[in-house]
């Protein structure tokens, strides 16, 4: 009877616990006025609940406060998740479907500002809708926006989620420090304009792995200011590739080095990996692996361009340089057991500005023609360096 009691007791203390009932300081977006119709607009539902989680510390046992989207569809518009928070970690997990609205006129859709400690994860999916803003050429005033943007947000783990057809970026990391993205699923049709993948600045320590990315543009584009960037086991395709770059744009001066990228396949992608430069920049790309590539169908498998312009600039551009000579130099780049087709003859090029790519070193390379019996070929321009056991041979490099 006592033993009833006390059990009957129990259960009535845990069921009447309020929101963090289950230890874990959890909070869901329901609770707070959310509507998962497709169809209600939620920013304010979702941004009270924000507040909330944001204002509660861990508990003693360390669970962290817990924001849940269940497993419905929401509709959101452009919304700024704002830290510093009280607790050292927060928790988002998206077991529903997020949607952007359609009439977005900020630079992101979702922008996380400032927040330690992020973990954002499940298996929802967060789709960016953009089709719409891919018909527009740019020249017609909508500037479209990048779906997900974190801006110093240290120690962040994002995984699981699924990034669906952003209207640019799928998503942006900018000064964020300590980095883990794995399991993620990016998808874009491949004539989707500048749809990027990852889109990584003035960031170190990130590591991104386990994730299938394929999307209208760079699968990952790892930009200035970036160190120690280490990409694993990601299936790039179809998309441009993975890129260190474009640095040194508009004569500006851009600074990466200490990036591996291992254990990545390319399928029928216009880029494997590629480091790009516009000319007249300066800063440097230095200490950069790939290892373990693999490549099916590609259109430049290796690519260094250090006469790289977007658009219009180009002409103004290649002019400058001829003048300055300045670039951002490049040195110290391995490749290491690239294999697979190209669907171009130029399977290798090495395309660098006056000052030159400096050691270039390649080991184990096999880049044969997509077209059986077709020859494959390198081109090389102002860089040095070594090679083994590579094929096309490239000309510029000692072996
Ligand atoms: C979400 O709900 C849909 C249908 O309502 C179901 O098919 C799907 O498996 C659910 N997903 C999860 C993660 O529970
Ligand atoms: C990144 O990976 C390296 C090597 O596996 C590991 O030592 C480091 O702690 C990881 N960093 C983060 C932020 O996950
Ligand atoms: C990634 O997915 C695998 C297999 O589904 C799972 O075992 C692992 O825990 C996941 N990792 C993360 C960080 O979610
Ligand atoms: C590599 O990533 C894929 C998902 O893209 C995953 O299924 C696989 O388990 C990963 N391999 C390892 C060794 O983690
Ligand atoms: C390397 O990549 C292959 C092909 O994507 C994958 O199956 C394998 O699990 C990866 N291995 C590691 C150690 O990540
Ligand atoms: C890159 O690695 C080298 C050698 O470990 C180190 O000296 C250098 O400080 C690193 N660069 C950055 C920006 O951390
Ligand atoms: C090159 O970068 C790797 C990390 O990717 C780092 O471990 C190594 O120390 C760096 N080497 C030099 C010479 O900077
Ligand atoms: C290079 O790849 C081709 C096509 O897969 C293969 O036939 C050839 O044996 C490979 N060569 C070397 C040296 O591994
Ligand atoms: C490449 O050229 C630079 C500058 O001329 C030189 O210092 C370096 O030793 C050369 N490297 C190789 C492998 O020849």
């Amino acid at each position: 009877m006592k033993i009833t009691l006390l059990a009957a007791a129990a259960a009535i203390f845990i069921f009447s616990m309020p929101a963090n009932g289950d230890g874990r300081r959890s909070f869901n977006v329901m609770d707070f006025g959310a509507i998962g119709d497709g169809q209600t607009v939620n920013s304010q539902a979702f941004l009270k609940a924000w507040k909330a989680l944001c204002e509660v510390e861990e508990d003693e046992d360390g669970n962290i406060p817990t924001l849940e989207i269940p497993n419905s569809t929401f509709l959101l518009n452009p919304i700024k998740f704002q830290g510093p928070c009280k607790s050292n970690s927060i928790h988002i997990q998206v077991s529903g479907k997020i949607l952007a609205s359609k009439t977005i006129k900020t630079k992101w859709w979702i922008l996380f500002t400032n927040i330690n400690g992020l973990i954002l994860d499940g298996s929802g999916t967060i789709n960016g809708r953009g089709s719409h803003w891919w018909k527009t050429d740019g020249q017609s005033g909508h500037k479209k926006p990048r779906a997900l943007q974190f801006h110093r947000c240290d120690n962040l783990q994002l995984s699981g989620l699924t990034h669906l057809n952003s209207p640019k970026g799928h998503m942006g990391l900018n000064y964020c420090n300590g980095v883990s993205i794995s399991n993620l699923t990016i998808i874009a049709p491949e004539d989707s304009p500048n749809t990027d993948g990852i889109d990584i600045s003035y960031s170190t320590q990130v590591n991104i792995s386990n994730s299938n990315i394929g999307t209208g543009d760079d699968c990952i584009a790892i930009n200035g200011g970036c160190s120690y960037i280490n990409i694993n086991n990601v299936t790039c395709g179809p998309g441009h590739g993975i890129s260190v770059g474009s640095l040194g744009e508009k004569g500006g001066t851009d600074l990466v080095e200490n990036v591996s990228v291992r254990n990545c396949t390319f399928i029928r992608t216009q880029n494997g990996v590629r480091i790009k430069t516009s000319p007249g920049g300066s800063g440097y790309a230095r200490n950069i692996s790939f290892e373990q590539i693999i490549l099916q169908e590609t259109k430049n498998p290796i690519i260094i361009d250090q006469n790289y312009c977007n658009g219009h600039k180009c002409k103004e551009k290649k002019i400058l340089s001829v003048q300055t000579s300045e670039a951002v130099k490049v040195s110290d780049i391995k490749y290491i057991g690239v294999e697979g087709t190209s669907d171009s003859e130029e399977g290798i090029k090495l395309d660098c500005a006056k000052l030159g790519c400096i050691n270039i070193m390649m080991e184990q390379i096999n880049i044969t023609s997509f077209e059986p019996g077709k020859e494959i070929s390198a081109y090389c321009n102002n860089a040095n360096g070594t090679s083994t056991f590579t094929t096309p041979h490239v000309p510029c490099l000692l072996g």
